[in-house]
């Protein structure tokens, strides 16, 4: 099959004819239909998160099932289904916790039962980013590594559940399970941020606080259900947010994964507030959150991964969603784009100027 290989950190991606091990007892083969280009990608081309070469990054992917394992019940050829970042495997501490998305054995999971890759370029095995790797036409995962969704469900939209949504509206309503009313400033309005600001729409926040640096990026968020805006670029954001919300918001978002906004972050929630970041930032970031400011306040610091997710419960539900006309989707998609213009979707993301590109295969 055709794949877009990371081969050298700050490299482009390359297209090459790659192979696919045989399917495992609990493994599904899944033609790719759609993948976003995610920013946790960029990291791993920019080398600020630390990959083994070669890489078949693409994570946030929708398919059809072509085969199953022999102890595959799940799933059978023809299914859709949406990709799960974190495998898991209901059976360490963290699954029987109900913690599904910091299964200790997930690593274990995005490999075959001998711990190598499915993936294969020539004799060298290749690293399958999150047991997925969405950029190559078809992809191997274990069976807890994907979802059912509903046929209706347009699969290019369907993709785009799996990380930017259940990052940006998992936080919300796993990790912070907001209160209705509430004051929320997200900083950071790119495919999760966008997510955030909607998932505090569904949950009914009654102030939502935009900050960004794009005047475009602040247009889209209040299509999304922003009430306000902030331009971080023009304005001091902890001043206008402590101003619109008379004296600090309930609750703030980072989106981004940068020292300097989430402190921002922490700094425009009102005392008793909480900070969730859920930007993921370049390896060895540290925030240095000064501990009297959470402690004689009463404030709090949270990080979320993957936006605490249960895959199998939440992607279902956010589809169901989408088919009611609550959730937005087809928003999220600034570019519909082919594997070979791969390189000039990140470098769009890098420009900033795209909510999603996704690949259609
Ligand atoms: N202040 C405010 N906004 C900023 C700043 C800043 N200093 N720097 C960047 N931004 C905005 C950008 O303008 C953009 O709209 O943050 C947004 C980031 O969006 P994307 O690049 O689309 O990133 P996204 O895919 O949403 O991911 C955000 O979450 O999953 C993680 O790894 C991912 O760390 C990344 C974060
Ligand atoms: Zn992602």
């Amino acid at each position: 099959m055709r794949a877009a290989l990371l081969e050298e950190i700050h490299g482009e991606l390359t297209i090459h004819d790659v192979r696919l091990t045989d399917i495992g007892p609990n493994e599904v083969l899944v033609n790719t239909v759609a993948c976003g280009l995610c920013h946790s990608d960029l990291h791993f081309i920019e080398g600020t998160l630390p990959q083994r070469l070669p890489t078949l990054l693409g994570h946030e992917a929708a398919g059809i099932v072509e085969a199953v394992g022999e102890d595959v019940t799940e799933f059978k050829p023809g299914d859709h289904v949406v990709g799960c970042l974190n495998a898991h495997c209901y059976r360490c501490s963290q699954c029987i916790g109900g913690r599904t998305h910091l299964c200790e054995n997930r690593l274990a999971l995005q490999k075959r039962a001998n711990g190598t890759s499915r993936v294969r370029f020539g004799d060298e095995e290749v690293f399958q980013l999150a047991g997925l790797g969405g950029f190559g036409e078809m992809m191997l995962a274990h069976e807890s590594g994907l979802t059912k969704v509903p046929k209706e469900l347009p699969l290019e939209l369907g993709a785009l559940l799996g990380c930017a949504v259940i990052t940006g509206v998992g936080a919300v309503f796993n990790s912070a399970r907001l209160q209705a009313g509430s004051t929320v400033a997200v900083v950071g309005i790119g495919g999760v941020g966008l997510n955030i600001v909607q998932g505090a729409s569904l949950a009914g926040a009654e102030r939502i606080i935009a900050v960004d640096l794009n005047p475009d990026k602040l247009e889209l968020a209040k299509t999304f259900g922003a009430t306000d805006c902030v331009n971080a670029g023009e304005t001091d954001a902890v001043e206008a947010v402590t101003e619109l919300t008379k004296g600090g918001a309930d609750v703030s978002f980072e989106a981004i994964g940068l020292a300097a906004t989430a402190k921002q972050a922490f700094q425009m929630i009102r005392p008793g507030g909480m900070t969730y970041l859920v930007g993921v930032s370049p390896a060895g970031t540290d925030y240095g959150f000064a501990g009297n400011e959470m402690v004689l306040k009463g404030r709090g610091v949270q990080g979320v991964y993957m936006g605490s997710n249960y895959f199998k419960r939440d992607v279902p539900m956010l589809a169901n969603l989408y088919l009611q006309g609550r959730l937005k989707l087809d928003e999220l998609v600034s570019a519909k784009i082919s594997l070979d213009q791969i390189n000039e979707g990140f470098a769009a993301m890098q420009a900033g100027t795209v909510a999603r590109s996704v690949v259609i295969f």
